[in-house]
C-alpha cells in the first residue's frame, strides 16, 4: 500500500475500495502511515466526501482497530443511545436506567465535555465516589448484574478514532459528515450493540447549527449503522434552547434524579421517552411507539427506574445520597422587556465554562458545583427586572457569566413560535 496514492485518489474524487481503506487504517494504527499523511487524507475526505459504502468501510476498519465488546450468552438485546450533544442534555442518565428496567442491556460508553457542551462522565463524577474508569471486564460485570453501565472509553477501544480525532482537531477536519459518522459509529458499535438510537441536535447550542446539516448527519449515521447490521434510528431534535432547566454538572444530576422521581421537565421527558421508545420497538420489546412510551413511563411511575439508577451508581462505586455541592444561586434579571425570540445556547455553555464548569483546555479540573438554571423559554413574555436564570456560582465569579447569559437571551417585540422539539425521524 502506498498512502500517497490513496490520498491522491480521494483528492481527485475517486471512490476507495474496502481493502484500500483497510490498509490505510491498519497502517495508521501501526505507525506506517504518518500523521501528516492521515491528516492529508482527512482533508481530502473533507473536500470530496465519501459514499455510504466508503463511510461504512472506514467505520468498520476503525471499529476493528481495537478490541470490541461482545456478549456471548446474553439473553437480552444490547442497546444504546448517542447524542451529538447540547446544553443541558442529560438524557443518558435517566434513559440508561429506564431501558434496563425494560429487559434491555445498556453498555453505554460516554465522553467528557466537548466545546461548549457538557459531558456525561463529568456530570456523573459529581456523584461522590462514582467511577467512570471501569475496565472492560468491570463494565461487563456491571451490565450482567445491573443491566446498565455508563463508563468512559478505555484505551483498547477504537484507537484509530482517538488518534485520528486528535489530528482532525488541529487540522480543521472535524467538520466532515463521513469522518464524524465513522468516529461516532465506530465507538458506539464497539459496544457490541443490537440496536442504536441517535439524537442528532440542530440549532444554536448544537454541533450542527443548521437543520439541513443535522438531517444529513442523521441520514449518514443511520445508513452506516444499517450497513453494519445494527438496527439504527435517528431523531433530529431542537437545541435552540437548553434541554430541561439545568445545565452544568451536579445540577444536571439533580435534575436527572428529579426526572426519575417523576418531576422531570416536559421537554427532557419528551426527548427521553421518544428515544427510548425507538429502542423498545427496534428490539421487539414493544409493538409500537405508543406502547413503548407507556412501558417506559411506567418505569418512572413505579419507582423502578430510580431504583435501577441507584443500583448502577452503587455498582460504579458512587453514593447518590452523599450531598452534591451546588454553588449558591445568583439571579440574572432582564434589563428590558419583550418576547424571547432567540437564545444563543452555545453562549450559555460558554458562560458555564467561564465559571469553571467546562474545560478551556484538555486536562482542566472542573468545578462540578457551578451551573445554570434557565427560568425562561423561547416565546415567553418577559418584563423588566424579571429573573431570566440562576447562575450557580460564587458572587465574585459571576459578573462576566451574568453578562454572557443576559446577552444570550434575545428579546423582541413580536412573540415567536416555540420551535418543534422533535423535528424528524430518520430510519
Ligand atoms: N463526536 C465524535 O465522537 N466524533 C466526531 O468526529 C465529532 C463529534
Amino acid at each position: 500500500m502506498n498512502p500517497t496514492f490513496l490520498i491522491a485518489k480521494k483528492r481527485d474524487g475517486g471512490e476507495l475500495a474496502d481493502g484500500e481503506i483497510a490498509d490505510l487504517v491498519r497502517g495508521f494504527v501501526a505507525g506506517e502511515v504518518a500523521d501528516y499523511q492521515m491528516s492529508a487524507f482527512a482533508m481530502a475526505v473533507c473536500c470530496r466526501g465519501m459514499t455510504v459504502a466508503e463511510t461504512a468501510s472506514l467505520t468498520r476498519h476503525m471499529l476493528h482497530s481495537g478490541v470490541t465488546l461482545d456478549w456471548p450468552g446474553s439473553l437480552q438485546p444490547e442497546v444504546d443511545k448517542h447524542s451529538t450533544g447540547g446544553i443541558g442534555d442529560k438524557v443518558s442518565l435517566p434513559l440508561a436506567a429506564m431501558l434496563a428496567c425494560c429487559d434491555l442491556r445498556v453498555p453505554m460508553i460516554s465522553g467528557r465535555g466537548l466545546g461548549a457542551t457538557g459531558g456525561t462522565l463529568d456530570k456523573l463524577e459529581s456523584i461522590a465516589g462514582f467511577r467512570t474508569d471501569l475496565s472492560l471486564d468491570e463494565m461487563r460485570e456491571v451490565v450482567d448484574r445491573v443491566g446498565c453501565v455508563i463508563n468512559g472509553a478505555t484505551a483498547e477501544l477504537v484507537p484509530a478514532d482517538r488518534r485520528l480525532y486528535a489530528l482532525r482537531d488541529v487540522t480543521a477536519t472535524v467538520e466532515s459528515i463521513p469522518l464524524i459518522t465513522a468516529s461516532i459509529m465506530s465507538k458506539k458499535l464497539a459496544e457490541g450493540l443490537d440496536a442504536l438510537v441517535l439524537d442528532v441536535k440542530h440549532g444554536s447550542g448544537a454541533f450542527m447549527k443548521t437543520l439541513w446539516d443535522a438531517q444529513e448527519l442523521a441520514r449518514s449515521l443511520v445508513d452506516t449503522g444499517k450497513q453494519m447490521g445494527v438496527a439504527t434510528v435517528a431523531l433530529v431534535t431542537d437545541m435552540n434552547q437548553p434541554l430541561g432547566c439545568m445545565a452544568g454538572n451536579a445540577v444536571e444530576v439533580d435534575e436527572s434524579v428529579a426526572s426519575l422521581e417523576g418531576n422531570g421537565p416536559a421537554d427532557l421527558m419528551d426527548v427521553t421517552l421518544a428515544l427510548g421508545a425507538e429502542l423498545l420497538v427496534m428490539t421487539g420489546k414493544a409493538a409500537d411507539l405508543a406502547a413503548a412510551t407507556t412501558t417506559l413511563q411506567s418505569t418512572i411511575d413505579d419507582g423502578s427506574a430510580l431504583a435501577k439508577f441507584r443500583e448502577m451508581v452503587v455498582a460504579q462505586g458512587g453514593d447518590l445520597d452523599a450531598p452534591r455541592p451546588v454553588a449558591p444561586p445568583q439571579e440574572v434579571v432582564s434589563p428590558s422587556e419583550g418576547y424571547v425570540t432567540a437564545i444563543d445556547t452555545q453562549m450559555l455553555g460558554r458562560a458555564i465554562i467561564e465559571l469553571g464548569g467546562g474545560r478551556r483546555q484538555q486536562g482542566d479540573v472542573l468545578d462540578l458545583s457551578v451551573g445554570l438554571e434557565m427560568l425562561v423559554r423561547l416565546g415567553d413574555r418577559i418584563e423588566v427586572g424579571q429573573p431570566l436564570a440562576h447562575l450557580f456560582a460564587r458572587a465574585d465569579q459571576a459578573p462576566q457569566a451574568m453578562e454572557m447569559v443576559t446577552a444570550a437571551i434575545q428579546l423582541g417585540r413580536q412573540a415567536a413560535a416555540a420551535p418543534r422539539l422533535i423535528v424528524e425521524r430518520v430510519e
